[in-house]
């Protein structure tokens, strides 16, 4: 067991569900700090919507400087129809701090337990078993070209640099040294130039740093038939940030709600920022329906790859994996449960699974 800290958390709550899933991943990590003798100390800023309604910038600067200063940050959601149409956009305040903090890889896991598998609309021998990640680029790409507008048209221009392409290319291929040694780029190499030095510097780093993990390419287009029709092949995916968006929520519906699934936003150093794929889902908002399990996998990622406390990342997902396997779900999985109840279910695992241990150890010394 690793001995007792004290950590800095930024919770950036954001908007519609955000607040609603923050607070459920909130309760987790305080149920962890106590259970391990940590110290953590959460403090809550506005960002999205909410930084819009309270400063008129969807990134504050209070925001931006804590999120610095942070050990780790935690976002629940930005965005609403509240705010459509106006000069600023909730959405800017996710890209602004993404970019600020120099968060280029998104990291999105996604395991399909085989008690899970009759959850996803696919079918189960298809799903079963599929144990794949996502490494999204973040911070360039198609977001962050300049953007034109006049009465004439409109046009979003889509860069890469070599060193952009090459930073998040070894972050995947060294992930992929410690599952199964795979990786799969993704790509628009038949029509577009950025893809076509994606592929190239992939190719490159993959041949002479990397020689011992298999390499794919696939063409977008081909790719998204292909993760419905065979999962299950998929190991690391590599992708620029406008596929990487586009793709990982459809390997959401894999596992049966993009509600399950957590993301981690790295850079080479400083904080990183955890937050669930999905977004505000002003649908269900303020309802205590939203599935809050991609939240408390966020909390999980936080505690492992920015706090480097695995046992504590361990104890929350072997918590969130118990809750689902008993079918402690909420409506998006066919459930009953609402947000708080979900959160409570997982709080009510850590304390079985930490009990357990201890006893174990009191057995031991006996
Ligand atoms: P969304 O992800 O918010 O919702 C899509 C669908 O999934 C909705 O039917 C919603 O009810 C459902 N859903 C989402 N999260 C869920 C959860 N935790 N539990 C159960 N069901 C859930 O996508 P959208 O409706 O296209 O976007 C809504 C707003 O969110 C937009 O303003 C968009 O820009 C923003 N957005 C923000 C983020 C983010 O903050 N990281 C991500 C995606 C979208
Ligand atoms: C995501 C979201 C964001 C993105 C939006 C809200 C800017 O869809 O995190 O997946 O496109 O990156
Ligand atoms: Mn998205």
């Amino acid at each position: 067991m690793t001995s007792p800290q004290t950590f800095n958390i930024a919770l950036l709550p954001g908007d519609g569900v955000g607040p609603e899933v923050t607070a459920a991943a909130r309760e987790v990590l305080e149920v962890i700090a106590d259970f391990f003798g940590h110290d953590f100390r959460f403090r809550e800023y506005a960002i999205g919507g909410a930084g819009i309604d309270a400063t008129g910038e969807p990134l504050p600067q209070e925001t931006a400087d804590a999120c610095m200063a942070a050990d780790a940050v935690f976002l629940g959601a930005v965005g609403g129809p509240k705010w459509d149409g106006g000069k600023r956009r909730p959405e800017e305040g996710l890209l602004a701090i993404r970019k600020a903090m120099g968060l280029f890889a998104n990291l999105r896991p996604l395991q399909v337990s085989p008690v899970l598998a009759h959850r996803s609309p696919l079918k189960r021998e298809i799903v079963e078993g599929v144990d794949l990640i996502v490494f999204r680029e973040l911070t360039g790409g198609v977001y962050f070209g300049k953007k034109t507008r006049d009465e004439k048209g409109a046009s979003d221009l889509c860069e890469y640099t070599v060193v952009e392409i090459e930073r998040v290319t070894r972050a995947a291929f060294q992930t992929a040294r410690q599952r199964r040694g795979k990786v799969t780029s993704v790509d628009k190499a038949n029509v577009m130039e950025t893809s076509r030095l994606w592929r190239e510097v992939v190719t490159r780093i993959g041949a002479e740093e990397y020689p011992e993990i298999e390499l794919e390419h696939a063409l977008v287009d081909s790719m998204a038939m292909h993760l419905i029709r065979k999962p299950r092949e998929y190991d690391v995916i590599l992708t620029e940030n406008m596929f990487g968006d586009i793709l990982s929520d459809e390997i959401s519906v894999l596992g049966g709600s993009i509600g399950l699934l957590p993301s981690a936003s790295l850079g080479t150093e400083g904080p990183g920022l955890f937050e669930p794929i999905h977004g505000s889902a002003p649908d269900i908002a303020g309802q205590d329906k939203a599935n809050p399990i991609g939240a408390i996998l966020s909390a999980a990622l936080l505690l492992r790859h920015s706090l480097k406390l695995e046992d504590e990342a361990d104890s929350v997902e072997a918590a969130v994996a118990a809750v689902l396997a008993a079918g402690a779900v909420t409506t998006d999985l066919g459930g009953e449960l609402g947000t708080r109840a979900a959160a409570g279910a997982v709080i009510d695992a850590i304390r079985a699974i930490h009990w357990a241990a201890a006893h174990r150890v009191q057995m031991h010394w006996a």
